[in-house]
């Protein structure tokens, strides 16, 4: 049998990645290390995340996405967690004019039934005003799980099934756009700071073909220099979504031939 090679659709890759993944890990471990509460560490997290909003702008990068609050991190302290809840209300509040100013669009995901009224009214108003800015799309992902997000868009599309009378309509493309980031590109690099080396159940179905970065640098330290560190090593990766190291090189001299006509 004489298979013929198919055309499949991948990612143009440059060496800014379009979309960054972010777990901000460690704000606990900067805190305790200074014998101060976790929740300081939390504070301070809060800082890294303008530097590295910023950061992202100044680079071009057109998305970013920063795991804020699992589907697990319920398991907290009881203060901890309510912590957390009073700074993402207070950040909303503070921060939105300021973003919106600065032409960046919010989003969150997650399962926001759990969140009290306050704040998923001010997620609603946010994501109202910012809605059209185009210079950036932070996403915050707050009471987020992977596997939340691959059932909530397996029931819509078990419903349309069902509503249809038949299961022939189901595909990767049209199964993505159920994902709660159906409206962004899947992620070039994922970032995890504090340490750990794994996924916590963050965009599962995404991350797919992503470049994993993982730094022993805190959150609350983690800024622009911890970044370009970031990209550089991206920079060096080979994207081959499946393909082999010569065809990418026939490809990127096709790109640039076409380029120069
Ligand atoms: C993980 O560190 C961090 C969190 C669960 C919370 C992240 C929150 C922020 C960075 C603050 C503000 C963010 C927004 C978007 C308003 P950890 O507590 O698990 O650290 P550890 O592993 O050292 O215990």
């Amino acid at each position: 049998m004489t298979y013929t090679s198919f055309t499949v659709r991948t990612p143009i890759v440059t060496g800014v990645p379009r979309h960054i993944a972010i777990i901000m890990d460690g704000n606990g471990r900067w805190a305790q290390c200074r014998q101060l509460p976790r929740v300081a560490g939390h504070a301070k997290g809060l800082d890294s995340v303008r530097t590295i909003i910023e950061a992202c702008v100044t680079r071009g990068v057109e998305f970013l996405t920063l795991f804020a609050f699992s589907s697990e991190n319920w398991r907290r302290p009881v203060d901890e967690v309510s912590f957390l809840m009073r700074l993402f209300i207070h950040t909303l509040e503070r921060e939105i004019a300021n973003l919106h100013t600065n032409g960046i669009q919010l989003r969150v995901v997650g399962d926001l039934s759990m969140f009290e009224a306050r704040m998923q009214e001010l997620v609603r108003l946010a994501e109202a005003k910012t809605a059209t800015n185009t210079c950036l799309t932070l996403t915050i992902a707050a009471n987020y799980g992977g596997r939340w997000d691959i059932l909530q868009a397996a029931r819509k599309i078990a419903k349309q099934c069902v509503d249809a009378g038949t299961i022939q309509n189901i595909n990767e493309l049209n199964f993505a756009q159920h994902l709660a980031m159906a409206y962004a590109p899947e992620p070039d690099l994922f970032i995890r700071t504090g340490g750990e080396q794994r996924i916590s159940n963050f965009l599962l179905w995404q991350l797919a073909y992503t470049e994993f970065y993982f730094t022993d640098v805190f959150w609350p330290d983690f800024n622009d220099v911890e970044l370009n560190k970031a990209i550089i090593s991206y920079r060096g990766r080979e994207r081959r979504f499946g393909r082999t190291s010569s065809q990418l090189t026939q490809q990127s001299q096709t790109v640039d031939d076409s380029l120069s006509c």
